[in-house]
């Protein structure tokens, strides 16, 4: 079959040329753009990279009209009904579902990295008591490549592997350490014996005076959340960790970076801000005043937790966790009336003209922020526990990027529309 083309002409110039169109498995086609500077002397302008895409990858899939989302081509939903995170982890770094031996050898490697350096003891208390957990998770994640120089060689595909595990075990250990920090209790070592979201509950909640068994919803809760936010191809979060990757700057200060951009309310920050936004809403009698303010052209305010750049359709990921929402606010003793809030906002979105005619659904962080508000976790832990589900996706998307032999240091280019050439002027004739 000859290579479909694509021909771009330059109606000023009369200037025609081909540029080579690449199929991917699913999605649309690409028209690869690469020699376009080179053969007509023009930039493409693509901002926020709504018609961009920045790389190849094998990872994941996303069909936005659909609703569709695909980790190494199964469906979200088989996933998060059949499978845990440290399985799903696997399967995104390494393409394939494990073997029982496969799958073990890779639980045993991710518990045996759970504890960190005891310098890092020292070095989170001197953050603020008051510090955001994220600012404590960019700084600590970053600082992870003082503690590991055996595995800085982004070259070497041992190294590759091992701090990506290191990544993946220690998040839990530093989150919940940035908890305890603001707390004022003692930091918890992590107990490998329990699983990967249990041992998360267990450093945030156990204290030494006490005892404290994890509830078993709790903790399949929190691994549900994990697998819906193992993996979302392109993402901010992940291009940022790809675009600091490509100058071959070492893993850790990729992911700190990654968990930097993360924490923007219009990205991972959501969580946070749809609690915000309930607490801020605080009668159910208000809603209709902030659903009128959402629409409102003349005011900045938008409904967080509605809404998404690919997704036009229900986000898979949303339909999955609303069950769990529903299923923990049915389990929760006393009424909370923010999760009553949440509902009743859903509903109205849901039917509400402004909402269903621009595609605005209800994201995965609306309902994510429903389910930490329901297992008491603090508000400023949800973008946390986000980024500690995103490491296995960052990490196999670093990874694949960094062992791509095409791979080139990510240096966009832009429209300059700043002065045009002048001379400097000497500061008394100014
Ligand atoms: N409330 C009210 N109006 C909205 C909202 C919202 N949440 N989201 C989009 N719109 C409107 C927007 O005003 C625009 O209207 P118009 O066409 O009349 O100018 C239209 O819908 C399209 O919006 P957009 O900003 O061009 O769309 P985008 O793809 O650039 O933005 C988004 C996607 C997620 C940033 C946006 O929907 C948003 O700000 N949502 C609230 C924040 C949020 O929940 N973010 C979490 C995203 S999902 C998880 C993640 O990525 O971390």
């Amino acid at each position: 079959m000859s290579q479909k083309t694509f021909t771009v002409t330059n109606n000023a110039t009369g200037q025609s040329e081909e540029f080579p169109v690449h199929e991917g498995t699913h999605g649309p086609d690409v028209v690869d753009i690469r020699t376009l500077y080179q053969k007509m002397g023009v930039f493409t302008y693509d901002p926020g990279f709504k018609s961009t895409a920045s790389c190849e990858s094998s990872i994941t899939f996303i069909d936005g009209e659909e609703g569709t989302l695909l980790y190494r081509g199964y469906p979200i939903e088989q996933l998060a009904e059949k499978s845990n995170f440290l399985e799903v982890s696997y399967l995104i770094m390494y393409g394939e579902l494990p073997t029982k031996a496969q799958y073990d050898h890779f639980v045993e490697m991710i518990t045996h990295h759970s504890m960190v350096h005891e310098s890092f003891r020292d070095f989170i208390k001197g953050f603020r008591p008051d510090a955001h957990p994220m600012s404590v998770m960019v700084g600590m994640v970053g600082a992870m490549s003082a503690f590991y120089h055996d595995s800085l060689d982004v070259t070497n595909p041992e190294h590759q592997e091992i701090s990506a595990h290191r990544l993946i075990a220690k998040m839990p250990t530093i989150a919940a350490m940035a908890h305890k920090h603001t707390k004022g209790q003692p930091f918890v070592y992590p107990l490998n014996k329990l699983g990967y979201a249990e041992n998360f509950l267990h450093m945030m909640y156990s204290v030494p005076a006490e005892d404290y068994e994890v509830d078993p919803l709790h903790a399949r809760a929190l691994d549900l959340i994990l697998i819906l936010h193992a993996e979302h191809e392109q993402n901010a979060s992940t291009s940022t960790v790809r675009l600091a990757g490509s100058s071959g700057a070492n893993p850790f200060a990729a992911a700190s970076a990654g968990i930097g951009c993360l924490w923007g309310p219009a990205h991972g920050g959501a969580n946070e801000a749809v609690l915000v936004m309930l607490e801020e809403i605080g009668d159910p009698k208000r809603i209709d005043e902030f659903v009128a303010r959402a629409k409102d052209k003349e005011d900045p305010f938008r409904l967080m937790g509605f809404g998404h750049r690919v997704y036009k359709n229900y986000d898979p990921r949303a339909k999955i966790i609303r069950k769990m929402a529903i299923e923990i606010i049915n389990k929760t003793e006393g009424n909370d009336p923010l999760l009553d809030i949440a509902m009743k906002l859903e509903e109205i979105a849901l039917t509400d003209e402004y909402f269903v005619e621009k595609k605005l659904y209800p994201n995965v962080d609306f309902y994510s922020g429903i389910i930490y508000k329901a297992l008491g976790i603090p508000t400023d832990m949800f973008t946390v526990i986000f980024a500690m589900g995103r490491m296995a996706g960052w990490m196999a998307q670093w990874d694949e990027m960094i062992s791509d032999p095409k791979r080139v240091i990510g240096r966009p280019r832009q429209n300059y529309i700043g002065a045009a050439r002048r001379n400097y002027m000497q500061m008394d004739k100014r």
